[in-house]
């Protein structure tokens, strides 16, 4: 008889039914054990590992330095701490872009040595004949369009997406193109509302969004930011929960004064 609990899981497959019936879905970043197992507990739907590890795991600038090897690491942490949740990997930049047998390999490492459900990369068109590939070795692909950051520095800036018709137009085509090659699901990142419903009604697969309105299927946020670890990074899109920078700063000051003071440890915290 099998050992495993019995929880009832989320899969792709649920994700489509919840679209089918309107039920939104909540996704959020996790990079280790212990807070995957937090949201996963707290009732998340889909645990995105995202490479903004690269930011706020790793303290980059960007989300390109992080590897694949990095990306497996934090992976395999957050898949110790779940019991009911979807985890979606994503593609590392340079581990997919070069071609399609490229992109294969890398999504057969994440699923073999992390135990992960899913991976995600970000592009249209371009990765169409590698999502193809990965779909047809059993992997299920997310598809990232929009604002994508592995993209930085063709784009400049981080401000919104897809404002202009021509390259509304063509995220319009790549959403429909990115189903097509078999994607369950697209993340929609910092684009007009508008655009991001139009999409989300064009498809049968349920679109993410961050920064995209409330007209997605689903909404993702990096933990980090809607905890408020980072008191700096405050976009109009993010809605902090918390704001842990100020408890924990306080927290940590409160102990520094007590090692000090020799408050800390009392005779009843003693053996
Ligand atoms: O890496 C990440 O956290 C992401 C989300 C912002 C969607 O891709």
């Amino acid at each position: 008889m099998s050992q495993h609990k019995q929880v009832k899981r989320v899969t792709t497959n649920t994700l489509l039914k919840m679209k089918a019936a309107g039920e939104k879905i909540a996704m959020l970043t996790a990079y280790d054990y212990s807070f995957a197992r937090l949201i996963d507990e707290a009732g998340i739907d889909v645990i995105l590992v995202g490479d903004s590890a690269s930011n706020v795991m790793a303290g980059h600038e960007t989300t390109l330095p992080i590897t694949l090897d990095q990306m497996i690491y934090h992976a395999q942490s957050v898949i110790r701490g779940i019991n009911h949740c979807l985890v979606i990997v994503d593609l590392p930049f340079g581990t997919y872009q070069s071609n399609s047998d490229n992109a294969l390999a890398s999504a057969i490492r994440i699923m073999k040595e992390t135990g992960a459900h899913a991976v995600k990369l970000e592009g249209g068109a371009e990765v169409a004949e590698s999502i193809k590939r990965i779909v047809s070795a059993g992997i299920p692909v997310m598809g990232h369009l929009g604002l994508t950051p592995q993209s930085i520095y063709k784009f400049g800036t981080y401000n919104v997406r897809a404002k202009e018709i021509a390259e509304a137009d063509k995220l319009k085509e790549d959403a429909l193109i990115l189903q097509e090659a078999g994607c369950f699901g697209l993340v929609l990142e910092k684009i007009p509302a508008i655009l991001a419903e139009a999409v989300t009604a064009s498809l049968q697969i349920p679109t993410i969004g961050i920064g995209a309105g409330a007209g997605c299927d689903g909404q993702v946020l990096v933990m980090h930011d809607m905890l408020g670890i980072n008191r700096e990074f405050k976009p109009r899109f993010l809605r902090q929960y918390l704001q842990l920078h100020e408890q924990i700063s306080e927290a940590v000051g409160n102990y520094v004064k007590d090692v000090k003071n020799k408050n800390f440890p009392l005779k009843e915290e003693s053996y």
